[in-house]
């Protein structure tokens, strides 16, 4: 058998090299039109960053997992395609800002129905709007070759930083077929593949709508939890309550569960916003008003976190930031991973580079070219922002010399062994400390000295 992924990106680059491990007997192939990605996934310096990725690809590139450009050889090879494109939300005419744009599939469909010779599988992998596979079906339907084309529906469910362990234990595998024999014989087909390291009642099957919509809802029950917490950090702050312990009080009722409580500067990644707008966007279709809003307000409520923490990281710092330096450590959406979609680090920054702050950033994994990228903006050719600036520091302690305040918007484990007696030295006064994602023992920084805030801490006088 011999897979093809179209799209070697967050999801597709992980997904095909598990896939090539476990499966020693397929040959998988990742294409992408994007050269300079597929000579990285060719070289020692792998495009995306993700715990034990690299241990993994080492192991079976060149073996049955190969990186191509050649994606034309990819589709008339495979028994089984999967599309791995991204999905973003439009910026443009009808639906701009909610609904999916779905260029990218469209894309890669025309490229199927063109270059295909033999029968085919193709699977979604992207996240896509419900009914989708229809559109696929349709546009694949109308190639005038003999080639006959069953189109899955198989959402990815990995989370970034975890996404080998994710790939390799998943909770469950969803694959969505048709109801007709051709349908269910292809479903078999692709669950035979998971079947070999993951057990078979973890492999669920529904209809294609289904397991499209399953996709977007199990993403927006995240989101929603998220922006849960975040509601009431607000309140925790102004009442004396702590969320960590609240969190932890709720998350103990089996009902609830522990996970995903944990309160931050706002959710970020490539797929929470953009999942629940595609939802919001779908409700407004079917005329489903009152649940569009209820969905909305998941994200207007992640929106409000972020721009309540650089708004109390002016107000604590005397209600202005011009020219005050501020260290930001982390600028991934999330630990262990280099990718800042939608990171609330974005946001963040340019709210405070708006203020006239200037910026001392650093993160351990993302490039300097991408945190210049992502705040661009108004960016002049000397790396000046206005009246505020950008710099790009080596390491925590390089960004927090000399800085009025540090602002802690990444978990990294790093962060928490930091020395943070020769930080404070090495500050102005009064120096704050802003801990976005709760890591920080705050009780202990006080003690050296530092002014601090946690999200949803109301800290005691001293
Ligand atoms: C998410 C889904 O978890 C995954 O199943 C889906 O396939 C893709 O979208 P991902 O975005 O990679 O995965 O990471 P996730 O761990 O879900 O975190 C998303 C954001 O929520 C991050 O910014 C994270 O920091 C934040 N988060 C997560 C919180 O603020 N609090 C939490 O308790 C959990
Ligand atoms: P995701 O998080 O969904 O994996 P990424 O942006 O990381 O999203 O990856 C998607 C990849 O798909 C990119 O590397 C992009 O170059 C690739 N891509 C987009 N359109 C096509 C296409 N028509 N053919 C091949 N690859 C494509």
């Amino acid at each position: 058998m011999k897979i093809c992924c179209i799209g070697a990106g967050y999801v597709g680059g992980p997904t095909m090299a598990v896939i090539a491990h476990k499966c020693p007997h397929i040959k998988v192939t990742a294409v992408d039109i994007d050269a300079e990605r597929i000579a990285a996934w060719n070289s020692d310096n792998l495009p995306i960053f993700e715990p034990g990725l690299k241990e993994i690809v080492e192991q079976v590139r060149g073996k049955n997992l190969f990186y191509s450009t050649d994606v034309d050889s990819g589709i008339r090879e495979a028994d089984i395609i999967f599309v791995s494109v991204p999905t973003p939300t439009k910026t443009y005419g009808i639906g701009n800002g909610r609904a999916a744009d779905l260029k990218y599939v469209e894309r890669c469909a025309r490229h199927i129905a063109k270059a295909a010779q033999s029968d085919k599988i193709i699977v979604e992998k992207s996240t896509v709007p419900v009914r989708t596979a229809d559109v696929i079906k349709r546009i694949l339907d109308e190639s005038d070759t003999s080639v006959n084309f069953q189109v899955l529906s198989n959402p990815e469910f990995l989370a970034e930083g975890t996404g080998i362990h994710d790939l390799e234990n998943p909770d469950r595998v969803l694959i969505g077929g048709e109801e007709t024999e051709a349908g269910q014989k292809a479903v078999q087909t692709v669950a035979s593949i998971y079947a070999q390291w993951i057990p078979r009642d973890k492999i669920l099957t529904t209809n294609l709508w289904s397991s499209e919509l399953s996709k977007l809802v199990a993403n927006a029950f995240l989101a929603q939890r998220i922006s849960s917490i975040n509601s009431i950090s607000a309140l925790c702050e102004a009442t004396g309550a702590d969320v960590g312990e609240v969190a932890m009080a709720i998350g103990k009722d089996s009902r609830i569960g522990p996970k995903f409580l944990q309160s931050s500067v706002g959710f970020g990644g490539s797929c929470f916003q953009k999942d629940i707008l595609n939802l919001v966007y779908l409700c407004e279709a079917f005329g489903l008003s009152e649940v569009a809003e209820y969905w909305l307000k998941v994200v207007s409520m992640n929106d409000y976190q972020k721009s309540r923490f650089s708004r109390c990281i002016v107000n604590k710092l005397f209600n202005t930031v011009s020219d005050k330096r501020i260290a930001i450590f982390g600028f991934a959406f999330k630990k262990d991973t280099n990718d800042t979609r939608e990171s609330p680090g974005i946001y963040v920054c340019r709210d405070l580079l708006e203020e006239q702050a200037n910026l001392a950033i650093y993160d351990p994994k993302v490039p300097s070219e991408q945190i210049l990228s992502d705040l661009n903006g108004n960016l002049d050719s000397d790396g000046k922002y206005g009246d505020a600036s950008i710099e790009i520091a080596e390491d925590a302690y390089a960004a927090a010399e000399g800085a009025h305040a540090i602002a802690v918007l990444t978990e990294w484990d790093e962060f928490s062994g930091l020395d943070y007696e020769r930080i404070y030295l090495s500050m102005r006064k009064p120096s704050f400390i802003f801990d976005g994602r709760n890591l920080l023992d705050l009780a202990k920084l006080r003690q050296i000295g530092f002014d601090v805030y946690g999200i949803g801490k109301s800290l005691p006088a001293l």
